[in-house]
């Protein structure tokens, strides 16, 4: 596969589609057998989330339900050190077995404020689920249950991630060169 050029940055190919189906396959087992999926609600958190949450719930058949939330803590590479969401529907998530599903763990702020916001509507249980997950920079307290594949502090972009909003229907996972 070759570079990919998007806004100002070369990225090169990291993880292929193969790799990452098998990750996600590998995750929604892990799932099926730790957690009653099929009484879970499931939040996407978007934009990033969409693409391995799709995949995760089509590996988890028919059960569950699916929330959706728009979180931002990124500008262009970098974190801002502020997490900015959309409104959470606390009423279908009271009471409920909870799974939140990122799309890639960093630090954990972003995790965190949602886990935290999340806790105030009164789950039963809540599970943290990560496709990728930066163990070296994590600074999080908080246990992250589920992980597809543990990366370096690469920044990285496709399967859902974006760079200034380009990148993000890339079925395969490219970072930056250099
Ligand atoms: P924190 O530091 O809060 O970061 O754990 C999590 C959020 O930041 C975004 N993020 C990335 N986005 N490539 C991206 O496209 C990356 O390498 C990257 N690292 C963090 C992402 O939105 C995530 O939810
Ligand atoms: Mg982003």
């Amino acid at each position: 596969m070759r570079d990919l050029y998007l806004h100002d940055k070369i990225f090169e190919p990291y993880i292929s589609k193969a790799e990452i189906d098998v990750a996600v396959n590998r995750l929604a087992s892990e799932m099926v057998r730790a957690i009653p999926t099929e009484d879970t609600v499931f939040i996407c958190v978007l934009k990033g989330a969409f693409m391995f949450f799709s995949d995760l719930m089509k590996q988890l058949g028919s059960g569950g339900r699916q929330e959706f939330i728009f979180a931002k803590s990124y500008a262009g590479t970098q974190s801002t050190g502020k997490v900015w969401l959309s409104e959470l529907n606390a009423d279908a998530l009271s009471g409920q077995r909870v799974v939140l599903v990122e799309d890639i763990v960093d630090t954990g702020l972003t995790v965190n404020y949602l886990a935290g916001r999340i806790q105030e509507a009164g789950p039963l249980s809540l599970h943290i689920c990560t496709f990728l997950f930066k163990a070296e920079v994590y600074r999080g307290l908080r246990t992250i249950d589920f992980k597809g594949l543990t990366i370096p502090n690469y920044f990285v972009v496709g399967y859902g991630l974006d760079y200034e909003e380009k990148g993000r229907s890339l079925p395969e996972i490219f970072k930056l060169k250099g």
